[in-house]
C-alpha cells in the first residue's frame, strides 16, 4: 500500500509521519539504541559509566548472577559478594560452602559453582585477568555464547552479539518474526540479527540498551511502546502486535513430586546433611530429606520417636512442583553414621547454604519451638 504524507497504514495511524512500512537498517536502529541507553540508563554498579571504567570481574559476577534473575533481586548480592571477594584471586581462593552462602536464596546454585570454578581457571590459565576474548571466555566453566559476548563487549568493548530472553523479545518484536522464538531454527535467525547489530561504535552500550529496552519497556507484557526508542519502525508495534509477539511453543506441565523432610532433634540440636555433588542443590545443606521412599532416621543410623508434622509447602523448580511435607522428631537410639552429617541449633546455621525450601522448613520448625 502506498503511503501519503503524515497518515501511516499501520494501527497507529495517528502519527506524524508513516512510519512502519520499512525495517529500521542496523545503523538506525543502533544510533537510536544508544541515544536512548545514554538517557535512560540505570546506574548499576558493575556498569562502566563515562566517569567509571568497567571492571571486568565485576561485570562477570554480574552476568553470573543475572542469568534467571532481575536486577533489582541481584543488587545486593552483587554488594555482598564483591566485598567478600573483591579480586578475581580473592574468589578462586576463596571456600566453596563460602561461596555457596553468599549466593543462599538467589537459586540456581550451579551458576555459583561455575562462577568459583571460573575463577580458579582464570587464575591457573589466563594469569589472573578475566580473559577479553568470546573464544577465551567460552572456555570458562558456565560461559555460554550469550554470557561471553556480555563480557565481551562491556568490559572489553568488543563487537559481539549477544541474545538473551530479553533481546530475543525485543529482535522477535522489531522484525516481526512469528516463529517461536524458543526453537533452533528461529534462535539462529535471532542470532544473525544479532551480529548484523554488534558492530559499530560503544558495542557494550548498545547491548546493554537491548537488555536495558527489554527490562523497562518492551517489557513481556504490556509494553511501554510511547516511551521506545525503536518503535518507529517495529514490526510488531506497527502490526498491532505486541502482545501476540514474541510466540512460545507450548510449555510442558512441570512433574508434581514430594519431598519429605525430616526434622531429627537431639538434646535441641537439628541434624543436617549436605546434598550430594551432583543435581538439584548440589553441595547445599539441608535436613534430612527424602525423594523417594527412604526410611530417613534408618538412613543416618539413628532410631527416632514417632514424627510430628510440622507443616507442607510448596516449591516451583523450573521442570517440578515439589511439595515439601515437613515432620519432626526426637532420635532416641541408634549412632550416627560416619559423615551423615552435623547437629546444630536452628540459630546456628550461618555457615550452612541451605535452599529456599530448606531456608522454610527450618523457619516453619523455628515457628514451633519458641
Ligand atoms: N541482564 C543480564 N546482563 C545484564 C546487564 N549487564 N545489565 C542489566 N541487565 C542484565
Amino acid at each position: 500500500m502506498a503511503t501519503q504524507p503524515g497518515v501511516c497504514p499501520c494501527y497507529y495511524r495517528i502519527v506524524s509521519r508513516p512510519h512502519c512500512n520499512t525495517k529500521p537498517d542496523a545503523p538506525t536502529l543502533r544510533r537510536r539504541l544508544l541515544e536512548w541507553y545514554r538517557r535512560s540508563r540505570r546506574d548499576l554498579p558493575w556498569r562502566p559509566t563515562p566517569d567509571r571504567p568497567a571492571n571486568p570481574y565485576h561485570v562477570l559476577v554480574s552476568e553470573a548472577m543475572l542469568q534467571q534473575t532481575q536486577v533489582a533481586t541481584v543488587l545486593p548480592y552483587f554488594e555482598r559478594f564483591i566485598t567478600a571477594f573483591p579480586t578475581v584471586a580473592d574468589l578462586a581462593a576463596a571456600d566453596e560452602q563460602r561461596v555457596l552462602k553468599l549466593w543462599q536464596g538467589l537459586g540456581y546454585y550451579r551458576r555459583a559453582r561455575n562462577l568459583h570454578a571460573a575463577a580458579k581457571m582464570i587464575v591457573e590459565t589466563f594469569d589472573g585477568a578475566v580473559p577479553a576474548t568470546v573464544d577465551q571466555l567460552l572456555q570458562l566453566p558456565g560461559v555460554g555464547r550469550y554470557t561471553a559476548g556480555a563480557i565481551a563487549s562491556i568490559a572489553y568493548g568488543v563487537e559481539a552479539p549477544i541474545l538473551d530472553g530479553n533481546v530475543a523479545r525485543v529482535l522477535a518484536r522489531i522484525y516481526r518474526i512469528a516463529d517461536p522464538v524458543d526453537q533452533p531454527a528461529t534462535r539462529k535467525r535471532l542470532w544473525e540479527l544479532a551480529e548484523q547489530l554488534a558492530p559499530g561504535e560503544a558495542p557494550g552500550d548498545l547491548n546493554q540498551a537491548m537488555m536495558e529496552l527489554g527490562a523497562l519497556v518492551c517489557t513481556p507484557k504490556g509494553p511501554r511502546c510511547m516511551f521506545c526508542p525503536a518503535s518507529d519502525g517495529c514490526g510488531a508495534f506497527a502490526a498491532g502486535l505486541t502482545d501476540a509477539l514474541p510466540a512460545a511453543s507450548p510449555k510442558r506441565k512441570p512433574k508434581a513430586v514430594t519431598h519429605r523432610v525430616l526434622a531429627i532433634e537431639r538434646g535441641g540440636r537439628f541434624l543436617f546433611e549436605r546434598r550430594p555433588e551432583t543435581g538439584l542443590w548440589s553441595n547445599m545443606w539441608q535436613l534430612p530429606t527424602a525423594e523417594n521412599g527412604d526410611d530417613l532416621a534408618q538412613r543416618v543410623g539413628l532410631t527416632v520417636g514417632p514424627a510430628a508434622s510440622v507443616g507442607v509447602f510448596t516449591h516451583q523448580t523450573t521442570h517440578r512442583t515439589i511439595r515439601f511435607e515437613v515432620g519432626h522428631a526426637l532420635a532416641v537410639a541408634g549412632r550416627l553414621r560416619r559423615g551423615a552429617g552435623v547437629w546444630r541449633r536452628l540459630d546456628q546455621l550461618d555457615d550452612l547454604p541451605l535452599a529456599k525450601p530448606q531456608q522454610r522448613a527450618v523457619a516453619m520448625l523455628a515457628a514451633r519451638s519458641t
